[in-house]
């Protein structure tokens, strides 16, 4: 059975608004053509404030792993999730990804589509042979997907984060034991070394 969802997209800026949508959709890959889209679902869903968040911190000047930037569209084509993950050192040394945003239009909210782009990310960084995951965000939200509270207690972001949401999960069993240490970008020369080597 099909749920019905409703939304509305204005061509200029492609954000979702109300009128009725086909309700199935599919993860493709992010593309230059999505970049309006996804940024006008941000400034949606987060608000002007989302660049001050330390997260962004690790995110300034990089670019996302290569096959790792996903978004949700409709069958007509109108973006309505993005997630991105992004190539961090959790502590020195230790390879990781930072996962964020993950974002979905507010009119499709709870319709599945934050979970596919979660575990289609996730696959294609275990398949890309990423170690570990970060994020910051919701535990209740998170909590379902693997990501807890104690692989990040040892780890410091770049400012300030409220620990009960500064969360890790192991795609390799073990990646983020004894974990400790500044979390910081890496490079974007060597990020694409590391995604050469694992491709
Ligand atoms: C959070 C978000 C990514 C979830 O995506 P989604 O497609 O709406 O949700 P999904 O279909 O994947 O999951 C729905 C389930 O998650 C729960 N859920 C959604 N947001 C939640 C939150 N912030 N905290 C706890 N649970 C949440 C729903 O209650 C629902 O639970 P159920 O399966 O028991 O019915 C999306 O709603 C969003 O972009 N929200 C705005 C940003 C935000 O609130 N982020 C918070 C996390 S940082």
């Amino acid at each position: 059975m099909t749920r019905q969802i409703t939304t509305r997209f204005s061509f200029a800026s492609i954000e979702c608004i109300a009128a009725p949508i086909d309700p199935r959709f599919r993860i493709a890959m992010e593309k230059d053509g999505d970049i309006d889209a996804r940024e006008s679902l941000l400034d949606r869903v987060f608000g002007p404030g989302r660049f001050q968040k330390t997260s962004e911190k690790l995110r300034v000047n990089q670019a996302p792993v290569s096959g790792l930037a996903l978004v949700a569209k409709t069958s007509a084509g109108a973006l309505i999730g993005t997630i991105r993950l992004w190539p961090i050192f959790a502590g020195q040394g230790r390879a990781a990804l930072l996962l964020g945003p993950l974002a979905v239009c507010p009119n499709v909210k709870d319709s599945g589509v934050g979970r596919a782009l979660m575990l289609q990310a996730l696959a294609r960084a275990k398949l890309q042979g990423h170690a570990s995951v970060l994020l910051v965000g919701d535990a209740a939200y998170y909590n379902r997907f693997g990501f807890e509270q104690r692989f990040t207690d040892r780890l410091l972001l770049p400012g300030p984060v409220d620990p009960k949401r500064f969360l890790g999960r192991e795609l390799i069993p073990g990646a983020l034991s004894g974990a400790a240490g500044a979390v910081t970008p890496v490079r974007l020369e060597r990020h694409q070394r590391l995604t050469a080597i694992a491709a």
